[in-house]
């Protein structure tokens, strides 16, 4: 059947006979007691298993390829985890995976391979009875058709030669690609290899694809092909019968042919057609689903339509998993036929070596596009992993295994953030390495990933980014055992980035800033927004209301998302409440006449309270006197960490109102011995915050997101590292009563048209 034209081989036909003749209740209908059986040729050079011929199959879409024989195969979870519902055996309904009988039953080098599988308990008489007859009968009946194969040639030279043919001209595609090429160049050049693998096809042509996946869509990757859709969504995999065939063929791992309809429906027709793989018409439907564009339904439903296939390709360390997809569509050519996709799958395969040292992460087979923020702030919602702390140490552990391989290290937790990822410190021992210590996060795949490529994208070449550089990063599985006694996958992200100011004389600014004096403390913030002018000096104006942009769009237009909303709730504080403070969001929408057309936007690092600042006191100790000239110590150096929400096109005064909202009501205000200095500090602040708006937001007021972040910080909570269900308001009740205090002056002043100072509104020492 793999002969080019797809005509079925003699012996194919001979093994349909025996096996039909067998007694053996082979059959599709969904009664339990039947059977399916599918024979594979086994190649005697390179082993690979061709599909024979196969009865009693419900769902005849050709779900094989090279290296993935096994129906059974897992996704990610191990042996305990639900088998893969894309897999023959959920496909079948083959219920009990006992059920199933592999034949030769012994472990000789073989020459051919079935599956007989029963749709009903493996304890029935009518299965033992069969696995009988197919041993007594049926094996001597195959190995005499099937059994005699000269060493060394290939079963299908033909074939074989073909696939040698197209691995070569792809490595001669492979060869006009720059080793530092992007992936999309390096796409374009793939896909030239595999058209040239294809039938050569005037007056038709073939449209070939590459497709990453962003995690909720499928991206267009290469050199452009207008015939074809630029983005097809994936829909939650529900499994069902209108999966769309990327996602199907994503999770199966294997390739798919469809063919026309007027040809399947002649080949089904005819006494041939009862084993050709050939797709049913309900695959049309998968096969355009989530092409918005209609683009997929245009080429299927050509009156010239020769066929598609939809191959995945497979990341080479883990076969399980797929990392891009070939779609190849033909128009007006030859029908497509199983050896066509055989040869494309195996340069599919080939094409997972490529395209696997793109990957953003290693073991991380998503492609998140950056320029997509809806899609990253999506994945950014999904609830945290809910490991133990234990379980946290055990998955930091293999990360930082894998990435730091031959080398002794030792983990120390360090206070974990609020992005429910953890932190460990990693001391590396050893005489190879630098002993310099490194900060290791670790947390959902999606989470570590969007922060490595944040960091890739906006921090890495700035002098901000010197601070806390990523070193190594790294994806691997994890289970969780659940309630139920079960595992459950996940995929984890580690990343290692260097420790702020290598470790030593560095102080989080949640301690620094509490005993730093007023002169200290107004060096340090000069130094810190000199440090943030790399991002800030490109602000640009970008055409809207910031009021709409910070208050209106984040509150009032929303629901708040139901995790924050549990989170409010669990604190139990009242005064204020969530209705009390979006009460006074409501009065400053309606209130202020918000002539600004455009608001300044640049690259902000997006959560920058003192605890993602860090100072690092000068290593060099500065004589008091150098002759008779008294020397001034410089100022402390300032550093930033966590890149988890630095994004572009963010309101520039986001970062330093939300700073100043965190010294002055959680580091300070609840520290009684800053009191008398509180109101100088809020000045120094203030000042600051004008003279940074001056300069780069001048048509925009930070205020604006001064009481934007007042109203998020009213809520929120601090987890206990110790006892995960605890929530601890972020505010102390005394503190939360001043910053609703000045929330309350500062909406008022905005409505005014009054410049209030950051201090307004709050009666001290109170
Ligand atoms: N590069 C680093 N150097 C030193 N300490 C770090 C570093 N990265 C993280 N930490 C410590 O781990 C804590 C949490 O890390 P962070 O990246 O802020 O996580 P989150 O996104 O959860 O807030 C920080 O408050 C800090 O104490
Ligand atoms: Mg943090």
């Amino acid at each position: 059947m793999f002969h080019d034209g797809g005509r079925r081989t003699r012996e194919a036909e001979l093994v349909k006979r025996a096996l039909a003749a067998s007694g053996i209740n082979f059959g599709t209908a969904d009664e339990p007691g039947r059977f399916t059986v599918v024979v594979y040729r086994i190649d005697p050079v390179v082993g690979y298993q061709f599909v024979l011929t196969m009865l009693g199959v419900r769902d005849r879409t050709p779900m094989y390829g090279p290296e993935v024989y096994d129906d059974l195969r897992r996704r990610r979870g191990g042996p305990s985890s639900p088998p893969n519902p894309y897999g023959f055996q959920a496909r079948e309904g083959i219920g009990d995976p006992k059920s199933v009988q592999h034949f030769p039953e012994s472990d000789a080098p073989r020459t051919w391979s079935a599956w007989l599988s029963y749709r009903g308990d493996h304890k029935d008489q009518l299965f033992i009875n069969a696995v009988n007859t197919f041993r007594n009968e049926l094996v001597p009946v195959l190995d005499l058709l099937l059994g005699h194969q000269t060493p060394g040639v290939h079963l299908y030279p033909e074939l074989w030669n073909r696939e040698r043919r197209a691995l070569v001209s792809l490595s001669k595609a492979m060869e006009a690609c720059h080793p530092l090429s992007t992936v999309d160049e390096l796409i374009s050049q793939l896909k030239q290899g595999v058209r040239s693998a294809l039938p050569s096809s005037s007056p038709g042509y073939f449209h070939v694809g590459v497709f990453l996946h962003s995690g909720s869509s499928w991206r267009l990757a290469g050199s452009a092909d207008a015939a074809l859709p630029e983005r097809v969504d994936q829909p939650e995999p529900g499994r069902t019968p209108d999966d769309p065939i990327l996602t199907v063929v994503q999770a199966s791992t294997r390739p798919m042919l469809l063919l026309p309809q007027g040809l399947q429906e002649r080949r089904t027709a005819g006494a041939d057609g009862g084993d050709d793989v050939v797709s049913r018409p309900g695959w049309r439907q998968r096969f355009i689903a989530g092409d918005a564009s209609g683009r997929l339904a245009h080429l299927v439903d050509h009156p010239q339509f020769s066929g598609a296939m939809v191959l995945p390709v497979l990341y080479p360390y883990d076969t399980s998993m797929t990392i891009a997809l070939v779609v190849v569509i033909g128009v007006g050519t030859r029908t497509l036929s199983p050896s066509d996709l055989f040869v494309v799958n195996s340069l599919a395969t080939e094409m997972g070596q490529q395209i696997s040292p793109h990957l953003p992460i290693a073991g991380y087979p998503y492609w998140p596009d950056p320029a997509n923020s809806d899609e990253w702030r999506r994945r950014e919602e999904q609830p945290p992993l809910d490991f133990s702390g234990q379980e946290w140490k055990a998955v930091a552990e293999r990360a930082t295994a894998r990435m730091l391989p031959e080398t002794r290290w030792a983990l120390d937790p360090l206070s974990p953030g609020k992005s429910g990822t953890r932190v460990y410190r990693v001391d590396v021992q050893g005489r190879n390495h630098s002993r310099l210590p490194m900060a290791l996060k670790v947390g959902s795949a999606e989470a570590i990933v969007s922060e490595v490529m944040r960091f890739e994208r906006f921090v890495e070449d700035t002098s901000i980014g010197q601070s806390s550089r990523v070193r190594q990063r790294v994806v691997i599985r994890a289970h969780r055992s659940d309630a139920a006694g079960g595992v459950e996958p996940g995929l984890v992200g580690a990343v290692l980035y260097t420790f702020v100011g290598g470790g030593d004389r560095v102080v989080q600014w949640t301690q620094w800033a509490r005993t730093a004096t007023v002169e200290e403390f107004t060096a340090a913030l000069l130094r810190l927004c000199n440090r943030l002018d790399c991002w800030y000096d490109h602000a640009r104006p970008l055409h809207g209301s910031v009021l709409k942009r910070v208050i209106h769009d984040e509150f009032l237009a929303k629901k708040v998302e139901p995790r924050r909303r549990k989170q409010w709730d669990a604190t139990g504080l009242s005064s204020p409440s969530p209705t009390e403070v979006i009460d006074q969001l409501k009065r400053l929408n309606t209130g202020v006449r918000d002539v600004e057309a455009s608001t300044m936007v640049s690259i902000i690092h997006g959560d920058l309270h003192a605890g993602n600042v860090f100072s690092i006191e000068p290593s060099v100790r500065v004589p008091a006197r150098v002759g008779d000239r008294p020397v001034v110590a410089p100022a402390p150096d300032v550093a930033l960490i966590d890149w988890g929400l630095t994004d572009d096109g963010q309101f520039v005064m986001l970062d330093l109102a939300k700073l100043a909202a965190d010294l002055l009501f959680h580091v300070w205000w609840q520290q009684d011995g800053r009191r008398d200095e509180w109101a100088a500090l809020a000045t120094i602040l203030t000042d600051q915050l004008s003279a940074v708006a001056g300069l780069h937001a001048n048509r925009c007021d930070w205020r604006f997101a001064y009481v934007h972040y007042l109203a998020k910080m009213l809520f929120y909570v601090d987890k206990e590292a110790t006892k995960e269900s605890e929530q601890v308001a972020h505010l102390c009740p005394e503190a939360r009563q001043a910053a609703y205090a000045s929330l309350d002056a500062h909406v008022t002043g905005l409505i005014d048209g009054q410049e209030l100072p950051l201090s307004a509104g709050v009666v001290q020492g109170a």
